[in-house]
């Protein structure tokens, strides 16, 4: 038994921000109130969200912190923050854990994304460009909706690059998809699955890649939350929802998409109160957008191999399981998934680890993919590596380096969509491929 409080509880004597800032040794007894203003009228409740940061060092001390319902965002060796709200903290405070809250409002300036990240994809001008890129692409690309999200007025876009099936039309050859914004302030993770998609439509003649396209069934779901998304900018201010939009029962807006998958649904990692950012729902698949992308997959399972979730931040290659420590017991399947990680590591300089390496989460993606269909899946933590850098909000600057460091490896996952396993064997089967990898350099 390692003691797992003893590494939690330390004293705490941070500096504190501003006059403003609710610091304090433990929780208040009563909710606290802030003096700070929502400032968006469309909000049906007060955001009444903490930063809440604790020293702890290690996963088993980062699975109590997110077991109280707080969603862990900034993690390094010796100290965590995430969104929680009072009566988290007050759990922390009977657990003994010391810790730091301020207003999540107060304590990150919401940034413009008209004036300031105009080059982000909304939900009007993501359709708009996928449509062109049906436009320009000579019969190679087609676009459908797989579902609409909560609010039931928004598709949520499913582009497919394959020359011989358009739409839904069936197709024997192996296929991948490449997703981005389950969570809705992670606005870069719609932006390099469209570049993805654009680089591969603008490049169709290259010899390299019209082999790897003639072969492959390749999808892109770039906004699976749109109502998210939209939601997370529609005041002019950023939000930082993470959430879809469903109006939860108290007032509360969401449920966190990335846990409310039907593999070990509702386990440890995941909440059970709906204004927790990682609320997994009111029952498994409960979401309207989980379900799209369940459907989306279960009508494909013959020829899906691969699944590249991209979120962000923090410049991490995750790989399953979240729900739980240890290993995969498929011991090809877990050598596969360690060599395909560290590859492509070396590529865009990210840490590959284990999900629960970082914290344990039930009911995402990846773990119903590879636990419920045995379809190799991955989730990306995109840049940058921490809150201080940017966090979800990295400014415009970050689009075109970002998507050029994942380009390899998004790649290198399309070849692998044949037979993931070959991984494990250690060599690429397409020559193509890797000379296009090496003619790309990279990092
Ligand atoms: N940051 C993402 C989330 O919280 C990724 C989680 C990956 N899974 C895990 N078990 N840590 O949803
Ligand atoms: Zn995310």
């Amino acid at each position: 038994m390692r003691p797992v409080l003893a590494s939690l509880i330390f004293v705490f004597s941070l500096a504190v921000a501003s006059a403003n800032d609710a610091s304090f040794d433990a929780a208040p007894a009563k909710p606290v109130s802030f003096k700070f203003q929502k400032k968006a009228p469309a909000a049906p409740a007060a955001d009444d969200r903490l930063w809440i940061t604790v020293k702890a060092s290690g996963a088993e001390s980062r699975e109590t912190i997110v077991n109280t319902g707080i969603s862990l965002e900034e993690i390094s060796s010796d100290e965590v923050s995430g969104v929680g709200n009072a009566r988290m903290a007050e759990r922390l405070k009977s657990l003994g854990i010391k810790f730091k809250a301020v207003p999540l409002t107060q304590r990150f300036h919401m940034q413009d994304f008209p004036a300031e990240d105009a080059a982000f994809h909304n939900y009007a001008r993501l359709t708009s460009d996928l449509q062109g890129l049906v436009a320009q692409s000579n019969g190679l690309a087609s676009l459908f909706s797989i579902g609409r999200g909560w609010a039931g007025d928004k598709d949520i876009w499913c582009l497919r690059l394959n020359s011989s099936a358009h739409g839904v039309e069936k197709s024997d050859r192996p296929a991948i998809v490449y997703m981005g914004t389950h969570h809705a302030r992670e606005h870069l993770s719609t932006e390099v699955p469209l570049l993805l998609a654009k680089y591969l439509i603008e490049n169709r003649a290259k010899p390299e890649i019209a082999s790897l396209l003639a072969k492959r069934d390749v999808y892109f779901i770039p906004m699976v939350n749109p109502d998210g998304a939209e939601y997370d900018i529609a005041t002019g201010q950023y939000r930082m929802h993470r959430k879809n939009v469903r109006a939860n029962d108290g007032g509360s807006v969401g449920v966190d998409l990335n846990r409310n998958y039907g593999y070990h649904w509702g386990e440890g990692g995941s909440s059970a109160e709906p204004d927790s950012d990682i609320y997994h729902g009111p029952s498994a698949f409960s979401e309207p957008e989980t379900q799209a992308i369940k459907k989306f997959i279960e009508d494909r399972l013959d020829t899906m191999k691969v699944v590249l979730t991209f979120h962000s931040f923090s410049e991490l290659i995750l790989y399953p399981w979240g729900h739980k420590n240890g290993p995969i017991d498929d011991t090809r399947a877990q050598t596969a998934y360690e060599t395909m990680a560290k590859t492509m590591a070396q590529w865009n300089g990210y840490t590959p680890e284990h999900s629960s390496d970082l914290y344990i989460a039930s009911g995402d993606t990846t773990d119903w993919a590879w636990g419920a269909h045995k379809i190799f899946a991955f989730t990306f933590e995109l840049t940058p590596k921490s809150m201080w850098d940017g966090g979800f909000y990295p400014g415009a600057g970050a689009i075109s380096s970002t998507f050029a460091a994942n380009l390899k490896p998004a790649l290198y996952l399309l070849d692998l969509a044949d037979d993931p396993y070959r991984a494990a064997g250690g060599n690429l089967s397409s020559s193509n491929v890797k000379s296009t990898l090496t003619a790309n350099g990279g990092r």
